[in-house]
């Protein structure tokens, strides 16, 4: 998730990006830069790595280093900052932002993906433009440079209708020391007012120890901001009417961006963070596009594949058991599941048709590492899933596929987890394209059933919590929760148990829905709640069974279900909906309200969900 910041005002304004990008370091970033512009001319500096290499460029932090653009005389009171978490082109300088158009009048940064960049960049290609790096972003620096003929809004509302995707940007242009204008489609944009001064940014911590007066941009609208003020449009032009707020957070609240808890921020980031781990996956409607894997896995060894293995720990392994489902299904391919920390020790047999997949995010568990390693030993190709650049586990494999989740702070897994279901899927795909599985319009439907999962996620997220808040209010001093689930709700109950275990303590259990009776339904009586993931799938009605079962012990139903599944509701005490969508794809949403009744149980008592007791962010000692 890329990091935007911009500033016009009346103080030098280096400092204050270069401080806005530090506060959204959280987002997960390979590279930096600003632009600042004074006296007509843009100066550019970017670095690959951390804030300190950007720092170092500048000449900050440096013995006698005053920093050459950032003292250009006189100093840039207007100017752009970017962390960039690569998505369309490598690491590199060159394709860090800010990106500028052909004279270097206009520069733009950029958070998200341009989904239709192939095509614009072959028509501004043949149109004589001259692009200087890989990425997607660049593109709208020369669509601006296209259209502007004096009006810098004119030329961005012309260039945010030629866009898909989803993104937000700011831009500026060398004639405009007054003016930064900024547009946004999915992802956020927020604009910071002060006393004769402006920024934005993609969160508000980029500036909130400058200021505490904020205006939300909503999606199709353009923003012209000048010191102390802004001007919102819709993309026709047309203005829009919106009152800033005063944002009332301590610094503590800031980290969290208002929410009461990393874990609970984290969940809010869900949309964001799955929009960037699968959309330039998905820009043409055909295939999946999984950039660099696709040099270390051809297509002949695709084609060649007997087995896929999966190995990973916790929440990561729940994310490969739905991964298992979803490929299964789609790619007929076998799929095995592994907990790593068994695998290595049971004397695997391996081939060199076999995939194994290692799923970490942090690509740091040793359990992970150990197996991942010992499979290439014995001759199998290892794709390592992590959300970690220069992780161990992308040394140690021959292909890597990032989820784009930014850092989790909170250390049970929520983003993270969504992020590697989403990435599961996009190989799922992958694989059935490459190994002809699917119909052509059957792989259509589902990549375009992928690319709407951000907006179902974040309309999840705005719609159950009030239920699930009840649920727990009711639940929350229980003395056991038992999650049932059959087929592909099954990981989902197992990941919701352990989110349930992790930060209530409560103690849970999450089975096969058809083996209940095979023991664990001597558990049930009127005070154990039960959560059935009964969202729709061609084995519905065997769940709808199980939850009669249930019932017929009087324990609570709680079912997690398809939106306007009548059947579910006449079955179950409480229903909590989410949107349709494929089945293969509904585990994405189901697990939000468990990951939420996780939450809301531990905050009712008062637990630190953030650091859960006897629990590390990462497991790295053998
Ligand atoms: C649970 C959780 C853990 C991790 C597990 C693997 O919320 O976070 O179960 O999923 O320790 O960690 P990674 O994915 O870093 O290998």
């Amino acid at each position: 998730m890329c990091g935007i910041v911009g500033y016009v005002g009346r103080r030098p304004c280096r400092d204050l990006l270069i401080n806005g990008l530090q506060k959204l370091e959280y987002r997960g970033y390979d590279s930096a830069g600003i632009s600042l512009l004074a006296d007509g001319r843009i100066d550019t500096v970017r670095a690959v790595g951390n804030l300190a290499n950007l720092r170092a460029a500048v000449g900050l932090d440096v013995e006698g280093g005053d920093g050459a653009v950032a003292v250009a005389a006189p100093p840039a009171t207007i100017g752009l900052g970017h962390t960039r978490w690569a998505t369309h082109g490598r690491v590199t300088e060159q394709n860090a932002h800010p990106h500028g158009d052909c004279s270097d009048d206009v520069h733009i940064v950029l958070n998200g993906i341009v989904e239709n960049h192939s095509e614009l960049r072959a028509q501004l290609t043949s149109e004589g433009h001259i692009f200087s790096s890989e990425t997607d972003a660049e593109i709208v620096a020369h669509l601006i440079e296209k259209h502007y003929s004096g009006d810098l809004t004119a030329a961005v509302r012309q260039a945010f209708a030629d866009l898909r995707g989803h993104y937000a940007f700011a831009a500026m242009h060398a004639d405009h020391p007054d003016t930064l204008v900024a547009a946004r489609q999915e992802c956020p944009l927020i604009v910071g007012i002060g006393a004769e001064e402006t920024f934005i940014a993609s969160a508000i911590p980029a500036f909130l120890a400058e200021t505490r007066i904020a205006l939300a941009i909503e999606n199709g609208e353009i923003v012209t901001v000048t010191p102390g003020e802004a001007q919102v449009t819709d993309a026709e032009g047309n203005p829009v009417e919106r009152e800033s707020d005063e944002v009332l957070w301590d610094d503590e609240a800031a980290e969290k961006g208002g929410y009461a808890t990393f874990m609970r921020k984290e969940m809010a980031e869900q949309p964001d963070a799955v929009a960037e781990t699968i959309a330039d996956r998905l820009s043409a409607s055909d295939r999946v596009d999984l950039g660099q894997v696709e040099a270390a896995l051809t297509p002949e060894f695709v084609a060649s594949i007997d087995r896929i293995v999966i190995v990973a720990c916790g929440t990561s392994y729940h994310a490969g058991l739905v991964g298992r489902y979803a490929i299964e299904q789609w790619a007929r391919v076998p799929v095995e599941m592994d907990i790593a920390s068994e695998y290595r020790y049971r004397d695997p047999v391996v081939s060199p048709n076999d995939l194994v997949i290692g799923i970490t995010q942090s690509g740091e568990t040793a359990d992970t590492l150990a197996a991942m390693r010992l499979a290439r030993e014995r001759g199998a190709k290892v794709l390592a899933l992590t959300n970690i650049m220069g992780s161990q586990a992308t040394r140690d494999a021959d292909a890597v596929l990032f989820t784009r989740a930014g850092l989790e702070i909170g250390v049970a897994a929520t983003k993270t987890f969504t992020c590697q279901v989403a990435a599961m899927y996009l190989i799922g795909l992958w694989l059935a394209g490459l190994r002809g599985t699917l119909s052509d319009d059957r792989l259509a439907e589902l990549i375009a059933e992928m690319k709407a999962l951000p907006h179902k996620i974040q309309e999840t997220l705005d719609s159950v919590e009030d239920r699930v808040k009840a649920v727990a209010r009711a639940e929350h001093r229980g003395r056991f929760f038992l999650y049932l689930g059959r087929n592909i709700g099954l990981p989902i109950c197992l990941e919701g148990a352990l989110k349930m275990k992790e930060i209530s303590y409560i103690p849970s259990d999450a089975y096969a829905a058809g083996e209940m009776k095979h023991g664990p339904i001597a558990l049930l009586d009127d005070s154990t709640p039960v959560v059935c993931i009964a969202t729709d799938s061609p084995i519905l009605d065997k769940v709808l069974s199980n939850m009669e079962e249930v019932r017929a012990r009087g324990a609570d139903v709680i079912a997690i279900a398809t939106h306007g599944q009548e059947k579910v509701r006449d079955a179950s005490d409480l229903v909590i909906e989410v949107p349709a969508t494929d089945w293969v794809l509904q585990p994405i949403l189901a697990v939000l309200p468990l990951q939420l009744l996780a939450y809301h149980v531990a905050r009712m008592l008062g637990l630190n969900v953030d650091q859960p007791r006897n629990l590390a962010k990462t497991v790295t000692v053998e």
